[in-house]
């Protein structure tokens, strides 16, 4: 398992102001997406290519071209859903999927609701959506069930994440040489109620509100 940590002052920035307690609803989403773009451009850097021939004005010569099957993009609902647009403003031609997890508050362990993917994702190179990385049991669900499915690798961008949670990760899936987790902060713990301190709160109810 691979940890990027993307070390940007545009990143640090726009993180500053998404922790602000005061920073409003609309704000967020915006500062949400605009920061996944930044963290897409390097979480995208293995993306699978090929040479293409290109006729400029000038003359002819050899380009870029994404490989098919096109990158797929797994947002987990809800708070991912906020993430998505920055994604795919980056890699437009991306399939999307959705995994609704939810954890449990009392056990802090990932649930499935619901799955919209494609049965079969071999050779897939897929990249999952999660601002908040703090026990690891979401993510690790999510990754172990792309894997079952056939996915090639598997690219997670986060937002934060707490120390814990990556080592949990790390202890089941250090020698996954197919996954990589790039984020803008890596935080200082996890509280009693799991969650990521410093941190920005409830990711979802900053970004959609409390329901
Ligand atoms: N999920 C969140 O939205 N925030 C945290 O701090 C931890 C988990």
């Amino acid at each position: 398992m691979r940890v990027t940590v993307v070390d940007h002052p545009l990143v640090a920035h726009k993180l500053s102001v998404l922790r602000d307690a005061d920073t409003n609803s609309p704000v967020f989403r915006q500062l949400t997406e605009e920061l996944v773009t930044l963290l897409a451009y390097e979480a995208t850097r293995g993306v699978r290519v090929h040479d293409v021939e290109v006729t400029t004005p000038v003359a002819t010569t050899t380009g870029t071209g994404l490989d098919k099957p096109t990158p797929l993009v797994v947002p987990i609902l809800r708070a991912g859903l906020g993430m998505l647009e920055g994604m795919t403003r980056l890699v437009p031609t991306a399939e999307v999927g959705f995994l609704g997890m939810a954890r449990n508050e009392q056990t802090l362990e990932a649930v499935t609701y619901a799955e919209r993917l494609p049965d079969d994702l071999t050779g897939r190179q897929v990249f999952v959506l999660d601002p908040m990385l703090a026990t690891g049991g979401t993510l690790r669900e999510a990754i172990q069930f792309l894997f079952a499915r056939g996915a090639e690798d598997v690219t997670c961008i986060c937002l934060l994440a707490a120390p814990e949670g990556l080592e949990a990760l790390e202890s089941r899936l250090g020698d996954e040489h197919r996954v990589t987790i790039v984020l803008a902060s890596i935080d200082e713990r996890l509280d009693e109620n799991g969650y990521i301190v410093p941190g920005l709160g409830d990711a979802g109810d900053r970004l959609y509100g409390v329901v």
